[in-house]
Protein backbone atom coordinates (compact mmCIF):
# COMPACT_ATOMS: atom_id res chain seq x y z
CA UNK A 1 0.00 0.00 0.00
CA UNK A 2 1.29 3.59 -1.03
CA UNK A 3 0.52 7.23 -0.88
CA UNK A 4 -0.61 8.71 -4.25
CA UNK A 5 -2.22 11.67 -4.27
CA UNK A 6 -3.70 14.27 -1.63
CA UNK A 7 -7.84 14.04 -1.46
CA UNK A 8 -8.82 16.29 0.86
CA UNK A 9 -6.75 18.84 3.18
CA UNK A 10 -8.18 20.53 5.80
CA UNK A 11 -7.24 22.54 8.89
CA UNK A 12 -5.55 19.98 10.96
CA UNK A 13 -4.93 16.93 8.48
CA UNK A 14 -4.41 16.05 4.88
CA UNK A 15 -5.93 12.97 3.33
CA UNK A 16 -4.53 11.20 1.33
CA UNK A 17 -5.17 8.17 -1.48
CA UNK A 18 -3.55 5.08 -1.83
CA UNK A 19 -2.74 2.16 -3.62
CA UNK A 20 -5.82 0.18 -1.83
CA UNK A 21 -8.87 1.81 -2.72
CA UNK A 22 -10.50 0.95 0.92
CA UNK A 23 -7.80 2.58 2.70
CA UNK A 24 -6.80 6.31 3.35
CA UNK A 25 -3.57 8.24 4.79
CA UNK A 26 -4.55 10.86 7.55
CA UNK A 27 -1.81 13.33 7.67
CA UNK A 28 -1.67 15.32 11.26
CA UNK A 29 -0.61 18.60 10.89
CA UNK A 30 1.24 21.54 13.01
CA UNK A 31 -0.95 23.77 11.83
CA UNK A 32 -3.80 25.16 14.81
CA UNK A 33 -6.73 27.40 14.09
CA UNK A 34 -9.71 28.45 15.96
CA UNK A 35 -12.71 30.36 15.28
CA UNK A 36 -13.22 29.97 11.80
CA UNK A 37 -9.99 29.93 11.02
CA UNK A 38 -10.00 33.17 12.03
CA UNK A 39 -6.95 32.99 14.30
CA UNK A 40 -3.96 30.75 12.70
CA UNK A 41 -0.71 29.35 14.41
CA UNK A 42 1.35 26.17 13.99
CA UNK A 43 3.42 24.62 16.67
CA UNK A 44 6.41 22.07 15.77
CA UNK A 45 5.27 18.67 16.30
CA UNK A 46 1.70 19.05 17.13
CA UNK A 47 0.30 16.99 14.56
CA UNK A 48 2.85 13.72 15.73
CA UNK A 49 1.56 14.68 19.01
CA UNK A 50 -2.57 14.33 18.28
CA UNK A 51 -1.43 11.29 16.10
CA UNK A 52 -0.32 9.47 18.45
CA UNK A 53 -3.11 10.30 21.17
CA UNK A 54 -5.76 10.02 18.59
CA UNK A 55 -4.04 5.96 17.73
CA UNK A 56 -4.51 5.44 21.40
CA UNK A 57 -7.52 6.43 22.40
CA UNK A 58 -9.11 4.67 18.96
CA UNK A 59 -7.30 1.35 20.08
CA UNK A 60 -8.64 1.86 23.79
CA UNK A 61 -12.27 2.90 22.03
CA UNK A 62 -11.75 -0.70 19.73
CA UNK A 63 -11.16 -2.81 22.64
CA UNK A 64 -14.88 -1.55 23.85
CA UNK A 65 -16.39 -2.44 20.96
CA UNK A 66 -16.56 1.03 19.16
CA UNK A 67 -15.64 0.37 15.58
CA UNK A 68 -13.18 3.19 14.61
CA UNK A 69 -11.58 4.03 11.03
CA UNK A 70 -7.97 3.38 12.64
CA UNK A 71 -5.84 1.05 11.28
CA UNK A 72 -2.01 1.99 12.45
CA UNK A 73 0.56 4.55 12.31
CA UNK A 74 2.92 4.73 9.70
CA UNK A 75 4.87 7.29 10.88
CA UNK A 76 5.19 10.02 13.56
CA UNK A 77 2.04 11.88 12.23
CA UNK A 78 0.74 9.68 9.52
CA UNK A 79 -1.95 6.77 10.09
CA UNK A 80 -3.65 4.20 7.88
CA UNK A 81 -7.83 5.15 8.21
CA UNK A 82 -10.43 2.58 6.50
CA UNK A 83 -12.56 4.84 3.60
CA UNK A 84 -15.54 6.36 5.05
CA UNK A 85 -18.09 8.32 3.46
CA UNK A 86 -18.11 11.22 5.98
CA UNK A 87 -21.61 11.87 8.19
CA UNK A 88 -21.33 16.09 8.38
CA UNK A 89 -22.76 16.40 11.90
CA UNK A 90 -19.92 17.49 14.44
CA UNK A 91 -21.26 15.31 17.79
CA UNK A 92 -20.01 17.50 20.98
CA UNK A 93 -20.79 15.17 24.44
CA UNK A 94 -20.43 17.62 27.57
CA UNK A 95 -19.78 16.78 30.72
CA UNK A 96 -19.52 19.97 32.37
CA UNK A 97 -20.61 23.48 30.74
CA UNK A 98 -18.02 25.56 29.47
CA UNK A 99 -17.25 27.41 25.78
CA UNK A 100 -20.42 28.06 23.42
CA UNK A 101 -22.77 26.34 25.88
CA UNK A 102 -22.25 28.81 28.30
CA UNK A 103 -21.86 31.84 26.46
CA UNK A 104 -25.55 30.19 24.56
CA UNK A 105 -27.66 29.32 27.83
CA UNK A 106 -25.82 31.25 30.26
CA UNK A 107 -24.47 27.97 32.44
CA UNK A 108 -21.92 29.32 34.90
CA UNK A 109 -18.38 28.24 33.23
CA UNK A 110 -17.27 24.73 35.35
CA UNK A 111 -21.22 23.90 35.98
CA UNK A 112 -21.24 19.69 35.92
CA UNK A 113 -24.17 18.77 34.09
CA UNK A 114 -26.82 16.01 35.50
CA UNK A 115 -26.13 14.35 32.63
CA UNK A 116 -23.52 13.80 29.37
CA UNK A 117 -25.38 16.01 27.04
CA UNK A 118 -25.04 15.26 23.60
CA UNK A 119 -25.71 18.24 20.61
CA UNK A 120 -25.40 18.23 16.91
CA UNK A 121 -23.42 20.54 14.92
CA UNK A 122 -23.82 21.37 10.68
CA UNK A 123 -20.36 20.42 9.37
CA UNK A 124 -20.48 23.46 7.51
CA UNK A 125 -17.58 26.10 7.30
CA UNK A 126 -19.80 28.84 5.31
CA UNK A 127 -22.85 28.40 7.86
CA UNK A 128 -19.55 28.71 10.56
CA UNK A 129 -20.95 24.97 11.89
CA UNK A 130 -24.56 25.92 13.67
CA UNK A 131 -26.49 24.07 15.81
CA UNK A 132 -28.83 22.04 14.71
CA UNK A 133 -31.60 19.61 16.42
CA UNK A 134 -32.86 16.28 14.63
CA UNK A 135 -35.13 17.93 12.32
CA UNK A 136 -32.49 20.13 10.84
CA UNK A 137 -30.60 16.92 10.33
CA UNK A 138 -33.13 15.48 8.54
CA UNK A 139 -34.18 18.45 6.32
CA UNK A 140 -30.91 18.89 5.41
CA UNK A 141 -30.49 14.63 4.41
CA UNK A 142 -27.61 14.47 6.83
CA UNK A 143 -28.62 11.14 7.35
CA UNK A 144 -30.33 8.83 5.62
CA UNK A 145 -32.91 7.87 8.62
CA UNK A 146 -33.66 8.98 12.14
CA UNK A 147 -32.58 5.90 13.34
CA UNK A 148 -28.58 6.96 12.01
CA UNK A 149 -29.74 10.10 14.60
CA UNK A 150 -29.86 7.93 17.28
CA UNK A 151 -27.48 5.67 16.83
CA UNK A 152 -24.78 9.13 16.54
CA UNK A 153 -26.32 9.83 19.88
CA UNK A 154 -25.52 6.46 21.50
CA UNK A 155 -22.23 6.44 20.17
CA UNK A 156 -21.59 9.72 21.86
CA UNK A 157 -22.28 8.74 25.10
CA UNK A 158 -20.74 5.67 24.55
CA UNK A 159 -18.11 7.07 23.63
CA UNK A 160 -17.77 9.20 26.56
CA UNK A 161 -18.60 6.47 29.39
CA UNK A 162 -15.00 4.82 28.13
CA UNK A 163 -13.39 8.05 27.83
CA UNK A 164 -14.50 9.43 31.01
CA UNK A 165 -13.14 6.87 33.13
CA UNK A 166 -9.97 6.58 31.22
CA UNK A 167 -8.70 9.96 31.78
CA UNK A 168 -9.90 10.02 34.89
CA UNK A 169 -7.40 7.60 35.62
CA UNK A 170 -4.96 10.04 33.66
CA UNK A 171 -6.26 12.97 36.44
CA UNK A 172 -7.62 14.76 34.07
CA UNK A 173 -11.86 15.70 33.73
CA UNK A 174 -12.76 15.23 30.01
CA UNK A 175 -15.06 18.38 30.23
CA UNK A 176 -16.47 18.24 26.42
CA UNK A 177 -15.42 16.40 23.13
CA UNK A 178 -16.26 16.73 19.64
CA UNK A 179 -16.38 13.56 17.15
CA UNK A 180 -17.20 12.92 13.75
CA UNK A 181 -18.50 9.33 12.56
CA UNK A 182 -18.68 8.20 8.53
CA UNK A 183 -20.20 5.23 6.99
CA UNK A 184 -17.93 2.79 6.03
CA UNK A 185 -18.02 0.54 3.33
CA UNK A 186 -20.99 -1.98 4.58
CA UNK A 187 -22.44 1.02 5.48
CA UNK A 188 -21.81 0.85 8.73
CA UNK A 189 -21.13 4.00 10.92
CA UNK A 190 -17.21 3.76 12.49
CA UNK A 191 -15.99 6.61 14.73
CA UNK A 192 -13.45 8.63 12.43
CA UNK A 193 -11.78 11.75 12.28
CA UNK A 194 -9.19 12.93 15.40
CA UNK A 195 -9.74 12.37 19.18
CA UNK A 196 -7.13 14.51 20.57
CA UNK A 197 -6.86 17.88 22.52
CA UNK A 198 -7.46 19.80 19.40
CA UNK A 199 -10.96 18.09 20.12
CA UNK A 200 -11.74 17.57 23.63
CA UNK A 201 -11.36 19.82 26.82
CA UNK A 202 -8.99 18.25 29.26
CA UNK A 203 -8.73 20.24 33.19
CA UNK A 204 -6.61 18.63 35.27
CA UNK A 205 -8.24 17.26 38.28
CA UNK A 206 -6.30 19.27 41.18
CA UNK A 207 -5.50 22.08 39.97
CA UNK A 208 -8.08 22.88 36.76
CA UNK A 209 -5.53 24.01 34.52
CA UNK A 210 -6.59 23.77 30.59
CA UNK A 211 -4.68 21.36 28.85
CA UNK A 212 -6.08 21.42 25.39
CA UNK A 213 -6.41 23.82 22.00
CA UNK A 214 -8.39 26.09 25.01
CA UNK A 215 -5.09 27.55 25.82
CA UNK A 216 -4.08 28.40 22.30
CA UNK A 217 -7.85 29.45 21.45
CA UNK A 218 -7.50 32.25 24.59
CA UNK A 219 -3.43 32.81 24.30
CA UNK A 220 -3.75 31.15 27.80
CA UNK A 221 -0.25 28.46 27.61
CA UNK A 222 1.79 26.73 25.27
CA UNK A 223 -0.09 23.87 23.52
CA UNK A 224 2.52 21.50 22.63
CA UNK A 225 3.36 21.74 26.04
CA UNK A 226 0.16 20.32 27.81
CA UNK A 227 -0.70 18.00 24.62
CA UNK A 228 2.80 16.28 25.45
CA UNK A 229 1.61 16.15 28.64
CA UNK A 230 -1.80 14.47 27.65
CA UNK A 231 -0.03 12.07 25.60
CA UNK A 232 2.58 11.09 28.78
CA UNK A 233 -0.15 10.62 30.64
CA UNK A 234 -2.30 8.70 28.66
CA UNK A 235 0.73 6.13 28.23
CA UNK A 236 0.81 5.89 32.11
CA UNK A 237 -2.15 4.91 31.99
CA UNK A 238 -1.81 2.23 29.40
CA UNK A 239 1.85 1.01 30.60
P1 LIG B 1 -17.64 24.56 21.95
O1 LIG B 1 -17.84 24.74 23.43
O2 LIG B 1 -16.78 25.65 21.35
O3 LIG B 1 -18.93 24.35 21.22
O4 LIG B 1 -16.79 23.21 21.78
C1 LIG B 1 -17.26 21.96 22.23
C2 LIG B 1 -16.20 20.90 22.01
O5 LIG B 1 -15.99 20.68 20.63
C3 LIG B 1 -14.81 21.24 22.58
O6 LIG B 1 -14.26 20.06 23.14
C4 LIG B 1 -14.01 21.67 21.40
C5 LIG B 1 -14.62 20.91 20.26
N1 LIG B 1 -14.64 21.64 19.00
C6 LIG B 1 -14.00 21.11 17.89
O7 LIG B 1 -13.39 20.04 17.96
N2 LIG B 1 -14.07 21.81 16.71
C7 LIG B 1 -14.73 22.97 16.60
O8 LIG B 1 -14.76 23.53 15.49
C8 LIG B 1 -15.38 23.52 17.76
C9 LIG B 1 -16.13 24.82 17.67
C10 LIG B 1 -15.32 22.80 18.92
N1 LIG C 1 -11.73 24.03 14.60
C1 LIG C 1 -12.26 25.36 14.43
C2 LIG C 1 -11.30 26.23 13.62
O1 LIG C 1 -10.28 25.80 13.24
C3 LIG C 1 -12.69 26.03 15.67
C4 LIG C 1 -12.15 25.64 17.00
O2 LIG C 1 -11.73 24.51 17.22
O3 LIG C 1 -12.17 26.50 17.89
O4 LIG C 1 -11.54 27.34 13.33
Amino acid sequence: MKKIEPLYEGKAKKIWKTTDPNLLIAEFKDSLTAFDAQKKSSAKGKGALNCKISAYLFELLEKHGIKTHFVECISDNEMVIKKAQMIMIEVVVRNIATGSLTKRLGIPDGTVLPFALVEFYYKNDDLHDPLINDEHALILELVEHESELEELKRLGREINVVLKSFFDKAGLNLVDFKVEFGKDSEGNIILADEISPDSCRFWDKESGRKMDKDLFRHDLGDVKVAYAEVLQRIQKVIS
